[in-house]
């Protein structure tokens, strides 16, 4: 039930805005409270006075009434709302949500909410799929809002494709399975390790890997979404995080990011150790750059196991996750390593699946826990891999 909850509905102008009639009922009917703001736009697709009677509140549109000079102030209603839910989201809307063009009452509630942010694309597949829209959609995502994925099927356009919004009872339980979740693992502490390590070799060069950390940080977003306290502790990357319960530590090398998971990991009620750490590093650093006309023969050391340091100090009630990267002799490997490090359960991907493992959007795992139950997933975007990884660790702790 959403009893109670204030939820702001921002319809804009596709085809598709005649689903928020539904959608509109529907939330009512749960007992939430229900605002409206519609673009000039949608107001083609569906009348204000539908919408109004259906949420039984006046539609907002502009930001004054130019009748009477009533003021509709986006930061009153932008800390109001328990979530905000943009359905239909045109291409248009997106992208000014993505750069801040805050040029109607909608975007510019939605730049005042403090809430969490449900976005339902609906377009043309073609639109959809376009660089530049999907660019937008990973912003908005990094950003901590949630999309719900439109469906695949037949088009307004007469195209088939993705690009449909997904169905109004999908979009109801989605939010109703967001605040179910809300508060799950509350007074929880979570240490997450993302991105690669950079291993110095001179003042100028490392040994690094391809890892972009997006796999860690979107774990992180998800358990802190869930309510939990996180130490999210990344190696180099150009990423952020967007959760206030997060507490991002960036450190460059195996040895710092070992460091601060020794100390940290005590206070925590599980790890997930999605990094890329690297397993040597140089014997010595150069404290000058290394001349490019000499005969270059680097030794190396190994570095420390971080997953199998906190593995010999984890205590019952304390969980492990770590992931497994291979090409060959995929299961055999990851069940070596989930008993070597004392995992609870390991994440394979294989790098012989394409948009799996490094610098991609995208991740195609198996979970193997230590029952040897072993579970495979599609191919799928990294957030809702998160999402499996974190559900399976909720299966673990028996919540
Ligand atoms: N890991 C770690 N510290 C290291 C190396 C790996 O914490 N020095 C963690 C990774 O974060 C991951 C798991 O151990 O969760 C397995 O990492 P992977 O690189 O696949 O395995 P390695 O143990 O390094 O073995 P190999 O490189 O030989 O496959």
């Amino acid at each position: 039930m959403l009893n109670g909850k204030k939820i702001i509905i921002g319809i804009t102008g596709g085809i598709a805005a005649y689903k928020s009639a539904v959608l509109v009922r529907l939330l009512v009917k749960e007992g939430a409270e229900v605002k409206v703001i519609m673009t000039k736009t949608a107001k083609e697709f569906i009348t204000p006075l539908t919408m109004a009677t259906l949420s039984k509140n006046p539609i907002m549109v502009d930001f004054y009434d130019p009748e009477n000079g009533d003021w509709n102030s986006h930061v009153e209603m932008g800390l109001w709302a328990d979530a905000m839910l943009i359905a239909p989201a045109t291409a248009n809307t997106i992208g000014k949500m993505a750069n801040a063009i805050a040029d109607n009452l909608l975007v510019t509630t939605y730049l005042s909410s403090k809430c969490p942010v449900f976005i339902a694309p609906a377009m043309d597949r073609d639109m959809y799929a376009h660089p530049a829209n999907r660019k937008n959609l990973n912003t908005l995502q990094a950003y901590g809002n949630i999309i719900i994925e439109p469906a695949s099927g037949e088009l307004a356009s007469g195209l088939e494709g993705k690009g449909r919004m997904e169905e109004p009872e999908n979009i109801v339980n989605k939010i109703k399975e967001y605040f179910n979740t809300k508060a799950i693992l509350k007074g929880l502490r979570f240490l997450v390790t993302a991105g690669p390590t950079y291993e110095k070799l001179d003042p100028v060069r490392f040994i690094g890997n391809y890892s972009s950390g997006k796999m860690g940080f979107a774990i992180a977003e998800d358990l802190a979404s869930k309510g939990a306290d996180v130490i999210l502790i990344s190696g180099p990357t150009h990423l952020d995080k967007y959760s206030e319960n997060i507490e991002l530590i960036r450190v460059n090398t195996a040895e710092e990011m070992f460091k601060a998971c020794m100390s940290f990991y005590p206070a925590c009620t599980g790890a997930i150790m999605s990094a890329a750490v690297a397993d040597f590093k140089p014997s010595s650093t150069s404290s000058n750059k290394v001349k490019s006309n000499t005969n270059l023969q680097i030794e190396l050391k190994p570095t420390k196991d971080i997953a199998a340091e906190l593995g010999k100090i984890k205590q019952k009630q304390q969980y492990l996750v770590g992931f497994a990267l291979e090409t060959d002799d995929e299961q055999n490997n990851a069940i070596k390593k989930l008993k070597k490090k004392n995992l609870d359960f390991i994440v394979l991907n294989s790098l012989k699946d394409e948009g799996a493992g490094f610098n991609t959007d995208t991740n195609k795992i198996t979970i193997i826990d230590k029952n040897s139950n072993e579970n495979k997933y599609d191919l799928k975007p990294k957030r809702l891999v998160a999402i499996d990884i974190v559900n399976k660790l909720l299966e673990t702790m028996k919540i």
